[in-house]
């Protein structure tokens, strides 16, 4: 059996506070902040947990499996990639900005703050060249909105859904030499699509977790009648979870981007999702389906249903249903 090598997360910074010691803002002992930076020059290379208690064998070897372990909880030592919020954990701080910290102050509707970021002004000391106003073209693009609301009474039939996904896969005809509709960093397309339907939802679809394969344009079942908790979503965002028809879970597979790009992957990923998110939320309008980003979830606690391999992580979150018909409240 291979044993399991623990790394620490490139993410996480430990610190002296004042008299205390910290690791990613939780305070430790002094018999923790001894075995530093000892600990981490030794997990940042990766080591199992003997490896680990025969480095510091001449500690108390409770004390340090109680710690391993702990971090190990915390994510912060990992044989897995670093989610996206860790990885960008530290960013705010360099610019000292303090984030609004209460659960309702962040969902209610900041009018003032969309208003000062969309209309925020750009410096420049060579003056202005306005632009001709060119109309929009009227088309789907145009049309697209988010929809929060879905209409739960009427399956979704099985040719609007294949006809929603249907932007994913290879274009027609171009199995040697596939090309797609959405361009991909070093066109690579890292994206797995897992998409959880639910019951009595989507014609033909038994409810549970699905793999979408883009290649054979097939559900690759992952569980039947795997079940979602609602909690796992923010509060303002539980009904619409609930609502929907079925949810893509956008998952970076890093393995082949970081082969070409090294770190770079993992970003050049995230960009590759917004390009699909995008092209999604205009098919839905396509499709006459509504969609809906979510940006703020707790995935860990559903993570084991995916059975994600070391190189896959969580990006974002899509849910789609029927629209309402003539329903102005989305
Ligand atoms: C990255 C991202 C995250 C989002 N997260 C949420 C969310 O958690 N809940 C929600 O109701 N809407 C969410 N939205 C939708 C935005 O609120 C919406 O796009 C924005 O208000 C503009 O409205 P429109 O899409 O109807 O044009 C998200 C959109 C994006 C692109």
């Amino acid at each position: 059996m291979k044993v399991k090598k623990w790394y620490w997360s490139p993410a996480s910074h430990f610190d002296k506070e004042g008299e205390g010691f910290s690791i990613r803002g939780e305070k430790y002992s002094d018999s923790i902040a001894a075995l530093f930076p000892d600990y981490y020059y030794l997990t940042a290379k990766g080591a199992c947990l003997t490896e680990i208690l025969k480095s510091f064998e001449d500690r108390d070897g409770y004390m340090i499996r109680e710690f391993t372990e702990n971090l190990i909880e915390r994510g912060i030592l990992r044989e897995k990639i670093d989610n996206p919020v860790d990885v960008f954990s530290g960013q705010k701080e360099l610019l000292g900005v303090d984030v609004v910290d209460s659960y309702e102050k962040k969902h209610q509707e900041d009018k003032d703050l969309v208003y000062r970021s969309i209309y925020r002004k750009i410096s420049t000391t060579e003056g202005r060249i306005p632009l001709e106003e060119i109309p929009h073209t009227k088309g789907v693009g145009y049309r697209r909105q988010t929809t929060r609301v879905f209409d739960t009474e009427k399956k979704i039939d099985a040719r609007v859904f294949a006809h929603f996904l249907s932007v994913l896969r290879p274009k027609d005809g171009e199995k040697d030499h596939p090309k797609f509709l959405f361009p991909s960093g070093g066109g690579l397309y890292p994206i797995d699509y897992y998409i959880y339907v639910k019951e009595d939802r989507v014609e033909g679809i038994p409810p549970g977790l699905y793999l979408y394969d883009a290649m054979e344009n097939l559900l690759r079942v992952v569980q039947l009648e795997a079940e979602i908790d609602p909690r796992v979503h923010y509060f303002g965002n539980q009904d619409i979870f609930e609502k929907s028809a079925f949810s893509i879970y956008f998952v970076l597979n890093s393995k082949y981007g970081f082969d070409k790009y090294g770190d770079l992957g993992y970003f050049l990923g995230i960009v590759d999702s917004g390009v699909v998110l995008q092209l999604l939320s205009v098919q839905g309008e396509e499709s006459g389906l509504g969609t809906c980003s979510i940006g703020e979830m707790d995935f860990q606690k559903i993570e084991p249903l995916f059975q994600l391999t070391r190189e896959q992580v969580f990006l974002h979150c899509l849910e789609v249903g029927r629209k309402v018909e003539d329903c102005d409240e989305q």
